[in-house]
Protein backbone atom coordinates (compact mmCIF):
# COMPACT_ATOMS: atom_id res chain seq x y z
CA UNK A 1 0.00 0.00 0.00
CA UNK A 2 1.46 3.40 -0.82
CA UNK A 3 1.31 6.32 1.53
CA UNK A 4 -0.37 9.23 0.25
CA UNK A 5 2.33 12.21 -0.36
CA UNK A 6 1.94 15.54 0.78
CA UNK A 7 2.41 18.78 -0.86
CA UNK A 8 5.77 19.70 0.41
CA UNK A 9 6.76 16.36 -0.67
CA UNK A 10 5.64 16.63 -3.69
CA UNK A 11 7.41 20.17 -3.92
CA UNK A 12 10.27 18.36 -3.12
CA UNK A 13 9.83 15.93 -5.62
CA UNK A 14 9.63 18.07 -8.47
CA UNK A 15 12.27 21.06 -7.29
CA UNK A 16 14.92 18.00 -7.37
CA UNK A 17 13.40 16.98 -10.92
CA UNK A 18 14.45 20.64 -11.86
CA UNK A 19 10.77 21.09 -14.18
CA UNK A 20 8.80 24.49 -13.33
CA UNK A 21 5.55 22.81 -14.64
CA UNK A 22 4.02 23.20 -11.10
CA UNK A 23 2.87 26.77 -9.99
CA UNK A 24 0.74 27.74 -6.83
CA UNK A 25 0.83 31.47 -7.89
CA UNK A 26 -1.80 33.66 -8.27
CA UNK A 27 -1.50 33.21 -11.94
CA UNK A 28 -3.84 30.11 -11.76
CA UNK A 29 -6.37 32.39 -11.81
CA UNK A 30 -5.51 34.45 -14.34
CA UNK A 31 -8.41 34.22 -17.13
CA UNK A 32 -6.78 33.47 -20.68
CA UNK A 33 -8.89 33.60 -23.60
CA UNK A 34 -8.41 32.20 -27.19
CA UNK A 35 -10.46 33.08 -30.07
CA UNK A 36 -11.25 31.98 -33.93
CA UNK A 37 -14.09 33.71 -36.22
CA UNK A 38 -17.59 32.75 -34.16
CA UNK A 39 -16.31 31.53 -31.44
CA UNK A 40 -13.65 32.46 -28.10
CA UNK A 41 -13.34 30.60 -24.67
CA UNK A 42 -11.44 31.81 -21.34
CA UNK A 43 -9.52 28.90 -19.44
CA UNK A 44 -7.85 29.57 -15.73
CA UNK A 45 -5.44 27.13 -14.69
CA UNK A 46 -6.38 26.45 -11.32
CA UNK A 47 -8.34 22.79 -12.92
CA UNK A 48 -7.19 23.91 -16.57
CA UNK A 49 -10.87 24.79 -16.52
CA UNK A 50 -12.94 26.38 -19.27
CA UNK A 51 -14.76 29.08 -17.65
CA UNK A 52 -17.17 30.96 -20.84
CA UNK A 53 -17.54 29.72 -24.04
CA UNK A 54 -19.08 32.18 -26.34
CA UNK A 55 -21.14 30.84 -30.04
CA UNK A 56 -23.44 32.34 -31.96
CA UNK A 57 -27.49 31.81 -31.72
CA UNK A 58 -29.87 31.71 -34.47
CA UNK A 59 -29.93 35.48 -34.58
CA UNK A 60 -26.14 36.17 -34.69
CA UNK A 61 -25.71 37.20 -31.12
CA UNK A 62 -22.92 35.58 -29.13
CA UNK A 63 -24.34 33.50 -26.08
CA UNK A 64 -22.20 31.72 -23.49
CA UNK A 65 -23.41 28.08 -22.92
CA UNK A 66 -20.77 26.71 -20.04
CA UNK A 67 -21.43 27.22 -16.52
CA UNK A 68 -18.79 28.88 -14.33
CA UNK A 69 -18.37 31.61 -12.59
CA UNK A 70 -17.35 35.12 -13.11
CA UNK A 71 -14.88 35.47 -10.20
CA UNK A 72 -11.94 32.71 -10.77
CA UNK A 73 -11.45 32.28 -7.02
CA UNK A 74 -14.90 31.03 -6.44
CA UNK A 75 -13.93 27.65 -7.76
CA UNK A 76 -12.34 26.92 -4.94
CA UNK A 77 -15.49 27.70 -2.82
CA UNK A 78 -15.44 24.11 -1.29
CA UNK A 79 -19.09 24.23 -0.70
CA UNK A 80 -20.15 24.68 -3.73
CA UNK A 81 -19.75 22.40 -6.94
CA UNK A 82 -16.20 23.27 -8.32
CA UNK A 83 -15.87 20.70 -11.28
CA UNK A 84 -17.37 23.40 -13.48
CA UNK A 85 -15.32 23.18 -16.88
CA UNK A 86 -12.32 21.84 -14.66
CA UNK A 87 -10.40 18.29 -15.82
CA UNK A 88 -10.76 15.25 -14.11
CA UNK A 89 -8.48 12.99 -12.98
CA UNK A 90 -5.98 10.89 -12.64
CA UNK A 91 -9.31 8.80 -12.82
CA UNK A 92 -12.36 10.25 -13.47
CA UNK A 93 -15.73 9.27 -11.99
CA UNK A 94 -16.23 6.40 -9.02
CA UNK A 95 -13.94 3.86 -7.92
CA UNK A 96 -15.66 1.72 -5.96
CA UNK A 97 -14.86 1.50 -2.04
CA UNK A 98 -11.50 3.81 -2.93
CA UNK A 99 -9.62 1.03 -3.52
CA UNK A 100 -8.27 -1.10 -6.81
CA UNK A 101 -5.65 -3.98 -7.26
CA UNK A 102 -3.13 -3.61 -9.57
CA UNK A 103 -0.83 -6.50 -10.33
CA UNK A 104 -1.43 -7.57 -7.09
CA UNK A 105 -0.95 -4.73 -5.22
CA UNK A 106 -3.69 -3.00 -3.38
CA UNK A 107 -4.54 0.52 -3.37
CA UNK A 108 -6.35 2.87 -1.09
CA UNK A 109 -7.30 5.97 -2.04
CA UNK A 110 -9.36 8.93 -0.41
CA UNK A 111 -12.83 8.13 0.15
CA UNK A 112 -13.90 11.63 -0.52
CA UNK A 113 -17.53 11.14 -1.00
CA UNK A 114 -20.97 9.40 0.21
CA UNK A 115 -19.15 9.91 3.66
CA UNK A 116 -16.26 7.91 2.96
CA UNK A 117 -17.62 4.88 0.45
CA UNK A 118 -15.98 5.69 -2.23
CA UNK A 119 -13.82 8.01 -4.46
CA UNK A 120 -15.33 10.61 -6.65
CA UNK A 121 -12.54 11.97 -9.54
CA UNK A 122 -9.37 11.11 -8.57
CA UNK A 123 -9.42 12.03 -4.88
CA UNK A 124 -9.51 14.71 -1.80
CA UNK A 125 -7.29 16.68 -4.21
CA UNK A 126 -7.93 15.83 -7.75
CA UNK A 127 -6.73 17.46 -10.85
CA UNK A 128 -9.63 20.19 -10.62
CA UNK A 129 -7.98 21.47 -7.46
CA UNK A 130 -4.78 21.66 -8.96
CA UNK A 131 -2.85 24.67 -10.11
CA UNK A 132 -2.03 23.58 -14.02
CA UNK A 133 0.68 25.76 -15.67
CA UNK A 134 0.36 27.10 -19.48
CA UNK A 135 2.75 25.44 -21.46
CA UNK A 136 1.62 27.07 -24.81
CA UNK A 137 -0.67 29.82 -25.54
CA UNK A 138 -1.40 31.33 -28.67
CA UNK A 139 -4.78 33.48 -30.33
CA UNK A 140 -6.45 29.93 -30.81
CA UNK A 141 -5.06 27.46 -28.68
CA UNK A 142 -4.25 27.01 -25.12
CA UNK A 143 -2.03 23.99 -23.50
CA UNK A 144 -2.12 23.52 -20.03
CA UNK A 145 0.26 20.71 -17.72
CA UNK A 146 0.27 19.35 -14.98
CA UNK A 147 2.99 16.23 -12.91
CA UNK A 148 1.53 14.06 -10.74
CA UNK A 149 3.73 12.63 -8.51
CA UNK A 150 4.03 9.38 -7.22
CA UNK A 151 1.59 8.65 -4.64
CA UNK A 152 0.33 11.77 -4.75
CA UNK A 153 -3.26 10.62 -3.40
CA UNK A 154 -2.30 7.60 -3.28
CA UNK A 155 -2.05 6.83 -7.08
CA UNK A 156 1.35 4.73 -8.24
CA UNK A 157 3.84 6.40 -10.48
CA UNK A 158 4.98 9.92 -11.73
CA UNK A 159 1.88 10.98 -14.58
CA UNK A 160 3.06 13.95 -16.53
CA UNK A 161 -0.57 15.36 -18.17
CA UNK A 162 -0.99 18.15 -20.67
CA UNK A 163 -4.79 19.21 -22.34
CA UNK A 164 -4.51 21.33 -25.20
CA UNK A 165 -7.91 23.25 -25.69
CA UNK A 166 -8.17 24.47 -29.53
CA UNK A 167 -10.86 27.01 -31.21
CA UNK A 168 -11.50 26.42 -35.20
CA UNK A 169 -13.20 28.31 -37.37
CA UNK A 170 -16.24 27.03 -40.39
CA UNK A 171 -17.70 25.40 -38.11
CA UNK A 172 -16.95 26.98 -35.39
CA UNK A 173 -15.45 24.29 -32.73
CA UNK A 174 -13.88 23.04 -30.15
CA UNK A 175 -11.34 20.27 -29.33
CA UNK A 176 -10.21 19.52 -25.83
CA UNK A 177 -7.19 16.46 -26.10
CA UNK A 178 -5.78 15.73 -22.62
CA UNK A 179 -2.60 13.09 -23.15
CA UNK A 180 -1.19 11.68 -20.27
CA UNK A 181 1.88 9.96 -20.21
CA UNK A 182 3.02 7.81 -17.35
CA UNK A 183 7.00 8.53 -16.57
CA UNK A 184 7.92 5.28 -14.44
CA UNK A 185 5.26 2.99 -13.53
CA UNK A 186 1.90 1.19 -14.55
CA UNK A 187 -1.30 3.40 -12.99
CA UNK A 188 -4.89 4.07 -13.60
CA UNK A 189 -5.60 6.65 -15.99
CA UNK A 190 -9.10 7.59 -17.17
CA UNK A 191 -8.70 11.24 -17.49
CA UNK A 192 -11.83 13.70 -18.40
CA UNK A 193 -13.52 17.09 -19.10
CA UNK A 194 -16.10 18.30 -17.08
CA UNK A 195 -18.07 21.02 -18.91
CA UNK A 196 -21.54 21.72 -17.80
CA UNK A 197 -23.60 22.66 -20.61
CA UNK A 198 -26.55 25.08 -21.49
CA UNK A 199 -26.36 25.91 -24.73
CA UNK A 200 -29.61 27.52 -24.47
CA UNK A 201 -27.71 29.71 -22.33
CA UNK A 202 -30.28 30.30 -19.33
CA UNK A 203 -32.69 31.57 -21.54
CA UNK A 204 -34.96 29.13 -19.72
CA UNK A 205 -34.95 27.99 -16.34
CA UNK A 206 -33.79 24.31 -16.89
CA UNK A 207 -32.71 22.24 -19.80
CA UNK A 208 -35.74 19.74 -20.07
CA UNK A 209 -36.84 20.40 -23.52
CA UNK A 210 -33.56 20.60 -24.75
CA UNK A 211 -32.89 17.67 -26.94
CA UNK A 212 -30.79 14.72 -26.69
CA UNK A 213 -29.51 12.57 -29.30
CA UNK A 214 -26.93 9.83 -29.09
CA UNK A 215 -27.23 7.31 -31.75
CA UNK A 216 -24.39 4.92 -29.99
CA UNK A 217 -25.86 4.97 -26.34
CA UNK A 218 -27.38 1.25 -26.59
CA UNK A 219 -26.47 0.37 -23.12
CA UNK A 220 -25.31 2.02 -19.94
CA UNK A 221 -23.36 0.52 -16.96
CA UNK A 222 -26.10 0.44 -14.05
CA UNK A 223 -25.48 1.84 -10.67
CA UNK A 224 -26.04 0.95 -7.02
CA UNK A 225 -27.50 3.87 -4.95
CA UNK A 226 -24.48 5.93 -4.69
CA UNK A 227 -23.92 5.36 -8.36
CA UNK A 228 -21.41 2.46 -8.36
CA UNK A 229 -21.70 -0.07 -11.06
CA UNK A 230 -23.39 -3.33 -9.96
CA UNK A 231 -21.57 -5.29 -12.67
CA UNK A 232 -23.86 -5.63 -14.89
CA UNK A 233 -24.53 -3.90 -18.16
CA UNK A 234 -27.94 -3.24 -19.57
CA UNK A 235 -29.67 -2.42 -23.14
CA UNK A 236 -31.77 1.03 -23.27
CA UNK A 237 -33.82 -0.61 -25.61
CA UNK A 238 -34.74 -4.03 -24.76
CA UNK A 239 -34.44 -3.67 -20.56
CA UNK A 240 -35.94 -6.22 -18.41
CA UNK A 241 -36.47 -3.45 -15.75
CA UNK A 242 -39.10 -1.07 -15.64
CA UNK A 243 -39.33 1.52 -16.58
CA UNK A 244 -37.93 1.08 -19.87
CA UNK A 245 -36.70 3.50 -21.90
CA UNK A 246 -35.95 6.79 -19.85
CA UNK A 247 -32.15 6.37 -21.08
CA UNK A 248 -33.18 5.47 -24.55
CA UNK A 249 -31.67 8.49 -26.68
CA UNK A 250 -30.79 6.11 -29.39
CA UNK A 251 -33.35 8.94 -31.77
CA UNK A 252 -33.98 12.76 -30.46
CA UNK A 253 -35.88 12.95 -27.44
CA UNK A 254 -36.35 16.04 -25.32
CA UNK A 255 -33.64 15.67 -22.01
CA UNK A 256 -36.96 15.50 -20.10
CA UNK A 257 -37.67 11.70 -21.18
CA UNK A 258 -34.71 11.06 -18.98
CA UNK A 259 -36.17 11.61 -15.59
CA UNK A 260 -37.95 8.85 -15.15
CA UNK A 261 -35.66 7.00 -13.43
CA UNK A 262 -33.44 7.17 -10.39
CA UNK A 263 -30.35 8.34 -10.60
CA UNK A 264 -28.58 7.08 -6.71
CA UNK A 265 -30.97 7.26 -3.45
CA UNK A 266 -33.07 10.25 -3.50
CA UNK A 267 -32.24 11.76 -6.52
CA UNK A 268 -34.33 11.32 -10.25
CA UNK A 269 -33.12 12.40 -13.25
CA UNK A 270 -29.94 11.91 -15.04
CA UNK A 271 -26.25 10.74 -13.63
CA UNK A 272 -25.68 8.06 -15.33
CA UNK A 273 -22.67 6.38 -17.18
CA UNK A 274 -23.55 5.00 -21.45
CA UNK A 275 -21.39 2.88 -22.88
CA UNK A 276 -20.56 4.33 -26.92
CA UNK A 277 -21.53 0.90 -29.21
CA UNK A 278 -19.74 1.77 -31.98
CA UNK A 279 -16.92 1.01 -34.62
CA UNK A 280 -14.00 2.09 -33.73
CA UNK A 281 -12.38 4.55 -35.14
CA UNK A 282 -14.42 3.24 -38.33
CA UNK A 283 -17.05 5.50 -37.54
CA UNK A 284 -14.59 8.06 -35.51
CA UNK A 285 -16.07 10.64 -37.57
CA UNK A 286 -19.49 10.21 -36.22
CA UNK A 287 -21.07 12.79 -33.57
CA UNK A 288 -21.72 10.23 -30.53
CA UNK A 289 -24.10 13.29 -29.35
CA UNK A 290 -26.10 16.29 -30.41
CA UNK A 291 -27.87 18.77 -27.90
CA UNK A 292 -30.38 21.28 -29.00
CA UNK A 293 -31.67 24.11 -27.61
CA UNK A 294 -34.61 25.76 -29.77
CA UNK A 295 -34.60 28.98 -27.05
CA UNK A 296 -31.48 30.00 -29.10
CA UNK A 297 -31.30 27.67 -31.81
CA UNK A 298 -27.64 26.10 -30.81
CA UNK A 299 -27.30 22.62 -31.77
CA UNK A 300 -23.97 21.26 -30.31
CA UNK A 301 -22.72 17.57 -32.06
CA UNK A 302 -19.92 16.10 -29.77
CA UNK A 303 -17.57 13.61 -31.16
CA UNK A 304 -14.23 11.60 -29.35
CA UNK A 305 -12.58 8.80 -28.80
CA UNK A 306 -13.79 7.24 -25.99
CA UNK A 307 -15.55 4.27 -24.61
CA UNK A 308 -18.62 5.98 -23.24
CA UNK A 309 -20.13 9.14 -21.67
CA UNK A 310 -21.01 10.10 -18.81
CA UNK A 311 -23.99 12.66 -18.66
CA UNK A 312 -25.72 14.46 -15.29
CA UNK A 313 -28.35 16.52 -16.04
CA UNK A 314 -27.64 18.52 -12.59
CA UNK A 315 -30.88 17.48 -10.68
CA UNK A 316 -28.16 18.59 -6.95
CA UNK A 317 -28.44 22.23 -8.57
CA UNK A 318 -30.90 23.77 -6.15
CA UNK A 319 -30.83 27.83 -7.27
CA UNK A 320 -28.41 28.81 -4.77
CA UNK A 321 -25.44 29.20 -7.13
CA UNK A 322 -25.89 32.53 -9.71
CA UNK A 323 -25.53 32.59 -13.33
CA UNK A 324 -22.84 34.46 -14.77
CA UNK A 325 -23.69 38.25 -15.28
CA UNK A 326 -23.62 37.83 -18.99
CA UNK A 327 -26.14 34.93 -18.86
CA UNK A 328 -28.42 36.60 -16.65
CA UNK A 329 -31.72 37.23 -18.56
CA UNK A 330 -35.65 36.62 -18.36
CA UNK A 331 -35.64 36.32 -14.28
CA UNK A 332 -33.50 33.34 -14.39
CA UNK A 333 -30.13 34.36 -12.19
CA UNK A 334 -29.61 30.79 -10.36
CA UNK A 335 -28.64 27.32 -11.82
CA UNK A 336 -32.15 25.73 -11.10
CA UNK A 337 -32.39 22.24 -10.47
CA UNK A 338 -31.78 20.53 -14.04
CA UNK A 339 -30.22 23.49 -15.33
CA UNK A 340 -27.22 21.93 -17.03
CA UNK A 341 -26.53 18.96 -18.76
CA UNK A 342 -22.54 17.78 -17.64
CA UNK A 343 -21.07 15.65 -20.59
CA UNK A 344 -17.63 13.21 -19.41
CA UNK A 345 -16.29 11.63 -22.47
CA UNK A 346 -14.04 9.13 -20.41
CA UNK A 347 -14.20 5.31 -20.44
CA UNK A 348 -16.55 2.83 -18.62
CA UNK A 349 -16.59 4.13 -14.85
CA UNK A 350 -14.81 1.91 -12.02
CA UNK A 351 -13.47 -0.63 -15.19
CA UNK A 352 -10.28 -1.01 -13.30
CA UNK A 353 -12.62 -2.80 -10.56
CA UNK A 354 -14.17 -4.65 -13.29
CA UNK A 355 -11.77 -7.00 -14.88
CA UNK A 356 -14.63 -9.25 -16.60
CA UNK A 357 -15.37 -5.91 -19.00
CA UNK A 358 -12.26 -6.02 -20.30
CA UNK A 359 -10.95 -2.30 -20.44
CA UNK A 360 -7.50 -3.11 -19.31
CA UNK A 361 -5.93 -1.17 -22.45
CA UNK A 362 -8.18 1.64 -22.19
CA UNK A 363 -7.61 1.91 -18.56
CA UNK A 364 -4.11 0.79 -16.96
CA UNK A 365 -1.37 2.89 -18.30
CA UNK A 366 2.92 2.56 -18.08
CA UNK A 367 6.26 3.52 -19.31
CA UNK A 368 5.69 0.08 -21.58
CA UNK A 369 2.50 1.28 -23.42
CA UNK A 370 0.91 3.67 -25.54
CA UNK A 371 -0.07 7.27 -23.44
CA UNK A 372 -3.48 7.80 -22.25
CA UNK A 373 -5.15 10.29 -25.17
CA UNK A 374 -8.84 11.61 -24.40
CA UNK A 375 -9.95 13.78 -27.57
CA UNK A 376 -13.19 15.65 -27.77
CA UNK A 377 -14.27 17.87 -30.68
CA UNK A 378 -17.51 20.38 -30.19
CA UNK A 379 -19.07 22.01 -33.02
CA UNK A 380 -21.85 24.19 -33.08
CA UNK A 381 -24.36 25.21 -35.83
CA UNK A 382 -27.56 27.38 -35.60
CA UNK A 383 -31.54 26.00 -36.94
C1 LIG B 1 -3.13 26.90 -6.03
O1 LIG B 1 -2.76 28.25 -6.01
C2 LIG B 1 -3.43 28.97 -4.99
C3 LIG B 1 -3.13 30.44 -5.16
O2 LIG B 1 -1.76 30.68 -5.10
C4 LIG B 1 -2.99 28.43 -3.64
O3 LIG B 1 -3.70 29.10 -2.62
C5 LIG B 1 -3.33 26.95 -3.55
O4 LIG B 1 -2.82 26.40 -2.36
C6 LIG B 1 -2.75 26.20 -4.73
N1 LIG B 1 -3.29 24.84 -4.72
C7 LIG B 1 -2.53 23.76 -4.69
C8 LIG B 1 -3.22 22.44 -4.67
O5 LIG B 1 -1.32 23.83 -4.69
C1 LIG C 1 -15.72 36.78 -26.49
O1 LIG C 1 -16.94 37.02 -27.18
C2 LIG C 1 -17.85 37.83 -26.45
C3 LIG C 1 -19.11 37.91 -27.25
O2 LIG C 1 -18.82 38.40 -28.55
C4 LIG C 1 -17.28 39.19 -26.20
O3 LIG C 1 -18.17 39.95 -25.41
C5 LIG C 1 -15.97 39.04 -25.47
O4 LIG C 1 -15.35 40.31 -25.36
C6 LIG C 1 -15.04 38.10 -26.21
N1 LIG C 1 -13.89 37.90 -25.36
C7 LIG C 1 -12.68 38.22 -25.76
C8 LIG C 1 -11.62 38.17 -24.70
O5 LIG C 1 -12.42 38.55 -26.90
C1 LIG D 1 -19.72 29.31 -1.31
O1 LIG D 1 -20.79 28.57 -1.85
C2 LIG D 1 -21.92 28.52 -1.00
C3 LIG D 1 -22.92 27.57 -1.63
O2 LIG D 1 -23.19 27.88 -2.99
C4 LIG D 1 -22.49 29.94 -0.83
O3 LIG D 1 -23.61 29.90 0.03
C5 LIG D 1 -21.40 30.82 -0.25
O4 LIG D 1 -21.86 32.14 -0.21
C6 LIG D 1 -20.14 30.76 -1.11
N1 LIG D 1 -19.05 31.47 -0.44
C7 LIG D 1 -18.57 32.62 -0.88
C8 LIG D 1 -17.40 33.18 -0.12
O5 LIG D 1 -19.03 33.21 -1.84
C1 LIG E 1 -12.48 -1.29 1.45
O1 LIG E 1 -11.36 -0.48 1.76
C2 LIG E 1 -10.69 -0.84 2.95
C3 LIG E 1 -9.54 0.14 3.15
O2 LIG E 1 -10.01 1.46 3.18
C4 LIG E 1 -10.15 -2.24 2.88
O3 LIG E 1 -9.58 -2.60 4.12
C5 LIG E 1 -11.28 -3.19 2.55
O4 LIG E 1 -10.74 -4.48 2.33
C6 LIG E 1 -12.02 -2.76 1.30
N1 LIG E 1 -13.16 -3.61 1.07
C7 LIG E 1 -13.32 -4.28 -0.06
C8 LIG E 1 -14.57 -5.10 -0.13
O5 LIG E 1 -12.54 -4.23 -0.97
C1 LIG F 1 -1.20 27.94 -32.05
O1 LIG F 1 -0.45 26.86 -31.51
C2 LIG F 1 -0.82 25.61 -32.06
C3 LIG F 1 -0.08 24.54 -31.27
O2 LIG F 1 1.27 24.79 -31.26
C4 LIG F 1 -0.49 25.60 -33.55
O3 LIG F 1 -0.87 24.36 -34.11
C5 LIG F 1 -1.26 26.72 -34.22
O4 LIG F 1 -0.91 26.80 -35.57
C6 LIG F 1 -1.01 28.05 -33.54
N1 LIG F 1 -1.95 29.02 -34.09
C7 LIG F 1 -1.60 30.27 -34.37
C8 LIG F 1 -2.70 31.14 -34.86
O5 LIG F 1 -0.47 30.66 -34.21
C1 LIG G 1 -35.55 3.42 -28.64
O1 LIG G 1 -35.46 4.55 -29.48
C2 LIG G 1 -35.51 4.21 -30.86
C3 LIG G 1 -35.25 5.51 -31.66
O2 LIG G 1 -36.20 6.48 -31.31
C4 LIG G 1 -36.86 3.62 -31.19
O3 LIG G 1 -36.89 3.25 -32.57
C5 LIG G 1 -37.05 2.38 -30.33
O4 LIG G 1 -38.37 1.90 -30.50
C6 LIG G 1 -36.86 2.69 -28.86
N1 LIG G 1 -36.89 1.43 -28.14
C7 LIG G 1 -37.46 1.29 -26.95
C8 LIG G 1 -37.50 -0.07 -26.36
O5 LIG G 1 -37.95 2.24 -26.37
Amino acid sequence: MKLTATLAAFTALVTSLGVSSWSTDSDAFKPLTIAAYGINATFIGYGARLTHLYVNDKNNNPRDVVVGYDDPVMYTNETSDNFFGAIVGRYANRIKNGTFNLDGTEYDIPKNEHGGLNTLHGGDTGYDHRNWSVAQYNTSSITYSLLDPDGFQGFPGILQTYVTYTLLANPPRLTTRIVAIPLDQDTPVMMSTHIYWNVGSFTSSNILKDTLYMPYSDRIIPGDSILIPTGELQSVKYPWTNPAIALNFTGERPIGDGNGQQCGAGCTGIDNAFILDRPYPELADQPVLQLYSADTGIKMKVRTNMGGLQLYNCAGQAGTIPVKADQKQNGVEFIQKYGCLVIEPQDWIDGINHPEWGRRKEQIFGPDTRVSENWAQYEFSTE
